[in-house]
């Protein structure tokens, strides 16, 4: 079958790198992709249409007979890209509109969570910021201010103090700095520990559970500096041993589906659980409806299954006849490369040398982010140059953790581009 792929990240080039090894897909399309998607083989190409545009999308996909499409990231979700291929009859993968709101509101997902008894930070909706204000007069403990919708990743603002959650307040009520976002706030209590990533595939009633991965949000080694949409992932992790995985499935994950069914809005697709493990148990700080990206690299590494398989099943529900998934018993670290000045503003346009020696190191595979293909004059010379903050997800497997990182930072110190960087303690957390 042919599939389409919507979206241009690292997290899409992994998904049609993967479903491409499917032995039942002929033909894999990425809309818009990047340049990684653009030269990974003869059976993957991009098709410039952005991840927007759905009756351009829909046209493509009934001209070129998919059979499957697979949205990487939350915006066209929860713009309603499935309801809108659903009722023309294509198959899509992912959550409906009405059901991407566990993302797309995070007053939606908190009325979700109270009402399914799942851990997670206790919390207060407002809509005007001087309730909000007045609200945080009466409060002294650490608090964490929330835009409701979706603000690419910048609308949690973490507190440590009165006057900083009141400040936090007016950017989003007064400066609107995320406009309609903005339209509701969130002030729940802010919970200390160690992030994790949970991800679970679901078809409304059967969890196919994955293996746990944790990212590194904050720009800077160590774990400082301005948050980032992920400078890097690895999986599995060692803090969510089997127990602790069982434990997420049952408090966390199936009274989320149930709760999501009973509201009317069942829920099919990736269900990201970002937890937090603190001293009392994990909690949910946040739920995703889709994969994570970079937590997708290191994870789509390691799947040792047909995702096709798994993707048909959920859109059938019947996931309930699909095997537990099979996974590669070695570690997967994926290693974020950047542009000067992420994740402010950035440059674009540097010439990326050095991929093809990153290609022979062994265990490794680079997936690309921000990259474009330069037009030349020459048509056999392909030149590959930076178009977006996050550049590359370079990724290695190993034995151990220690060996899946030096495989990755092996290939990461053969590319280079003028203002290139990266952390360069990605997954010492799992070894601390
Ligand atoms: P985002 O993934 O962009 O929604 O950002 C959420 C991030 O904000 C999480 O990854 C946490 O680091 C942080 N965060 C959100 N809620 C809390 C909370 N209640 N306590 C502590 N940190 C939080
Ligand atoms: N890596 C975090 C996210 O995908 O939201």
């Amino acid at each position: 079958m042919n599939i389409l792929v919507v979206g241009s990240g690292g997290r899409e080039h992994a998904l049609a790198w993967k479903l491409a090894g499917s032995s039942r897909v002929k033909r894999v399309f990425v809309a818009p992709g990047n340049a990684g998607t653009a030269t990974e083989g003869s059976d993957i190409e991009n098709v410039p249409i952005k991840e927007l545009e759905f009756p351009k999308l829909l046209e493509f996909a009934k001209q070129n007979k998919i059979g499957l499409t697979v949205v990487g990231s939350e915006v066209p979700l929860c713009a309603g890209i499935v309801d809108v291929f659903d009722r023309e009859g294509l198959r899509i993968f992912g959550p409906s509109k009405s059901a991407a709101q566990l993302e797309g509101s995070k007053s939606f997902c908190k009325e979700i969570l109270r009402r399914g008894d799942v851990p997670t930070a206790i919390y207060n909706v407002f809509t005007g910021g001087d309730e909000a204000i007045q609200f945080l007069q009466n409060r002294d403990n650490p608090i964490v201010v929330k835009a409701d919708g979706l603000a690419a990743g910048k609308g949690v603002i973490v507190c440590k103090n009165r006057s900083e959650s009141i400040e936090a307040v007016h950017r989003i009520k007064k400066r609107r700095e995320f406009g309609e976002a903005g339209d509701r706030i969130v002030i729940e209590e802010r919970l200390d520990g160690e992030e994790v990533s949970v991800l679970a595939i679901t078809d409304g009633s059967t969890i196919l559970m994955l293996q746990p991965a944790q990212d590194h949000k904050p720009a800077f080694d160590g774990d400082v500096g301005p948050n980032t949409g992920g400078m890097g992932a690895y999986s599995p992790v060692p803090i969510v041993d089997d127990q602790m995985l069982r434990w997420i499935e049952e408090r966390v994950l199936v009274p989320t589906v149930h709760t999501m069914n009973s509201n009317g809005t069942p829920f099919k697709g990736v269900l990201y659980a970002g937890l937090m493990i603190t001293k009392q148990g994990p909690k949910v700080l946040e739920y995703n409806v889709r994969f994570g990206d970079p937590e997708c690299q290191p994870l789509l590494m390691r799947l040792n299954c047909d995702l096709v398989d798994i993707m048909e099943a959920t859109i059938d529900g019947k996931l309930d006849s699909i095997r537990m998934p099979e996974w590669d018993a070695r570690h997967a670290v994926c290693v974020v490369m950047a542009s000067k000045g992420y994740p402010n503003e950035y440059e674009t346009g540097k010439p990326i040398r050095g991929l093809d020696d990153a290609a022979k190191i062994p265990n490794t595979k680079v997936f690309h982010a921000g990259t474009a293909i330069e037009k030349t004059d020459n048509k056999d010379e392909i030149k590959i140059i930076t178009n977006g903050g996050r550049v590359l997800g370079v990724t290695g497997l190993g034995e151990t953790i220690s060996d899946a990182k030096f495989a990755a930072y092996s290939a990461v110190k053969k590319i280079r581009w003028d203002g290139a960087w990266c952390r360069k303690d990605i997954s010492d957390k799992a070894t601390k």
